[in-house]
């Protein structure tokens, strides 16, 4: 394919560099770039210059986008959302706000997850503003068999505002909450594409598995939240101006970091695309 691949991490993610997405690969090039992803669960794409119409359009070729209002959208294009440094809680306590920096995978509450995340860093701190990642993948097949045959066929409950979360969210309307769905998601799914089997946890939005009392559930979900989130499944991104990291939320978690300095920008445009079920 005309473009280079480098491997980033031991276990997971890759960057491709020599694309310009302001042109639309053709469909053998495009096909190359999903096989990088599904076999590295991220996929950085490098070296982009992207007004939001534009990357909309490339995020599409790799699924449907879907509106997120509940983010700042671009005035360009609504289904390019803003995260940044400059977030803070509008309705709540004015405060800074940093989206996602606990382990998650987006939209776990919803009965259909998008699959796909894709941030472009339009503006990158000098130092700091990691994205981690963490392979789900990797984290089920060391679980032992008795753990496996314990726990596959579970399902857990999902919850937006979780009792378990950890991290501050921002304030919503009062009837923008009460319409936020919740979903029942399996413990262990299977990626429609790759049909590789994965842990699903999202330890901020996971309520508690079904069948199981408060305590129990509560162990078990915290003894795999500490298995899947050791530094042997983890790669860590440092971003470079120009970066997309695609990743894939059926076989990944992620956490963002604010550790940069007061002062300095990170502004990310975001798109999601659609996903199913998870099974
Ligand atoms: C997200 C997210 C992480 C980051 O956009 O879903 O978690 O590093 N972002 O900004
Ligand atoms: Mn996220």
């Amino acid at each position: 394919m005309n473009f280079q691949t480098e491997r980033l991490g031991p276990h997971m993610a890759a960057a491709v560099s020599g694309i310009d997405l302001n042109r639309l690969p053709d469909a053998p090039t495009q096909a190359a770039l999903t096989r990088v992803l599904h076999d590295n669960l991220v996929l950085c794409i490098r070296g982009q210059a992207l007004a939001p119409v534009p990357f909309r359009d490339a995020m599409a070729q790799f699924g449907v986008p879907v509106l997120r209002k509940q983010l700042a959208q671009t005035p360009e294009c609504a289904e390019v959302n803003i995260i940044s440094s400059e977030d803070r809680d509008v309705l709540g306590d004015g405060k800074r706000l940093v989206n996602g920096a606990n382990w998650h995978t987006d939209d776990s509450f919803m009965r259909e997850p998008c699959s796909l995340t894709m941030l472009y860093g339009v503006v990158v701190p000098s130092v700091g503003g990691d994205t981690q990642f963490t392979n789900m993948y990797a984290a089920y097949a060391d679980l032992s068999s008795e753990m496996k045959a314990r726990i596959d066929g579970m399902q857990v409950i999902h919850k937006y505002s979780s009792s378990r979360k950890l991290s501050r969210i921002s304030t919503r309307p009062a009837a923008e909450m009460a319409a936020m769905p919740e979903a029942t998601h399996p413990l262990v799914r299977t990626h429609p594409e790759t049909g590789r089997k994965s842990l699903y946890l999202n330890p901020n939005r996971m309520e508690q598995v079904v069948g199981l009392d408060r305590a129990e559930s509560d162990r078990l979900l915290d003894m795999l939240i500490a298995h899947a989130t050791q530094p042997r499944y983890e790669y860590r991104h440092s971003w470079r101006q120009g970066d997309i990291v695609i990743w894939d939320n059926r076989c990944t978690m992620h956490k963002a970091n604010a550790d940069y300095p007061d002062g300095e920008r990170r502004l990310m445009h975001r798109v999601i695309v659609a996903g199913t079920a998870p099974y």
